[in-house]
């Protein structure tokens, strides 16, 4: 009953690395296309390997992945892979990360890698109708000098980014090391978010919204630990862009049903629901309200107000995300539909009356 109202639900995804949707078929069809030496045998092999104890077990192998992505066409056909899932999960608009200097590192030039994606976004608006935004990660084991680089790369590109981001490994690298490069994003233009308390302090999510001056925070479990974080959080109106089957697989909850998206509603917290590495971690975004849903037991109104959070939190313009407020107000008042019929018929009057009737 649930399942089925979610998969209709129409839905905005804020938390997806494009490298971490690589699904495991695609990993070996690239590999051979590419003559890419991989360390695993079968498809079925590679999905034993995600078992992961925390973060970096988790990119170490996804930074080993990403070597199967070399010429536009990868990227594209990524992308693309991707969109199709929107489609069946019935995501009506994304904003996904990437990550280039898990590319450029390896000698793949950085419009190859954008390039590679917008054109399959661009396809996925004109033939699946789904709207999408980029945002290009830094990743905080690196210095703040190369993310200054990766900048000045992306800088030609800026009308094809919406913003930067700050993703890897979290622990030991705190915002506060990429303040100047967040600065002269800012001052470019760009949106900025990064990812933090997802396992590092609430220290961290200070220092997003202090010295990067975030504009969304990516995961932000661990504010939670602070009620003066979460109160400035909500006085900011600050989203935070959740990810559940991430958090379970990454051992960040040790159950889904200790999740904290529940009770970060109920606090007044603007959280949403997203997919993050769906390759990676057992699934899209109807799997992942699904596993909250259930474990938590959410109602109709909860999965509202996350799938509204999510369009009220996208970089969409005030009219953009009417559009999509619209389609979701729709969607709630068609879905109340049927069960009213239903009660109706049910009632002992509407019984009696039939069986007085012949
Ligand atoms: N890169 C890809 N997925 C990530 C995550 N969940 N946390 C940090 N960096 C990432
Ligand atoms: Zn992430």
């Amino acid at each position: 009953m649930l399942d089925s109202f979610i998969e209709g639900l129409p839905k905005v995804e804020l938390h997806l690395h494009i490298e971490g949707s690589l699904e495991p078929e695609l990993m070996f069809a690239l590999a051979q296309r590419n003559q890419v030496a991989l360390p695993f045998k079968s498809v079925e092999e590679v999905r034993k390997a995600y078992n992961f104890r925390n973060l970096q077990d988790f990119l170490d192998i996804y930074y080993q992945g990403m070597s199967v992505l070399q010429k536009e066409q990868d990227f594209y056909d990524l992308t693309w892979a991707y969109l199709e899932k929107c489609k069946a999960n019935n995501v009506l608009h994304t904003e996904i990360f990437f990550d280039p200097q898990g590319h450029t590192e390896r000698g793949v030039a950085f419009e190859t890698v954008l390039n590679g994606i917008t054109r399959a976004l661009d396809d996925g608006q004109k033939k699946l109708g789904i709207s999408s935004k980029v945002i290009m990660s830094f990743l905080r084991h690196l210095s703040e000098d190369d993310a200054f680089k990766t900048l000045d790369q992306a800088l030609p590109y800026k009308d094809k980014l919406a913003g930067v981001g700050l993703d890897s490994s979290e622990k030991g690298h705190p915002p506060s090391k990429f303040e100047k490069v967040f600065k002269a994003a800012r001052d470019a233009g760009l949106l900025v978010v990064a990812h933090a308390g997802e396992e590092g302090p609430p220290e961290y999510v200070w220092e997003a919204l202090d010295k990067l001056k975030v504009d969304r925070i990516d995961h932000g479990n661990r504010a939670l630990e602070d009620d003066k974080l979460v109160a400035r959080i909500i006085k900011d109106g600050l989203a935070l862009t959740v990810c559940p089957l991430s958090n379970l697989k990454l051992c960040v909850v040790k159950d889904m049903k200790e999740h904290p998206l529940k009770k970060m509603l109920s606090l007044g917290l603007k959280a949403t629901v997203n997919s993050d590495d769906p390759a990676y971690f057992g699934g899209y975004m109807n799997d992942n309200y699904k596993a909250v849903a259930r474990a938590l037991g959410l109602e109709k109104s909860d999965l509202l107000t996350l799938a509204r959070n999510s369009v009220a939190a996208s970089f969409l313009d005030a009219a953009e995300k009417e559009k999509l407020l619209q389609k979701i107000n729709a969607y709630a008042l068609e879905s109340e539909q049927p069960c009213n019929i239903n009660i109706k018929q049910s009632t002992p009057a509407a019984t009696d009356k039939k069986s007085n009737n012949p």
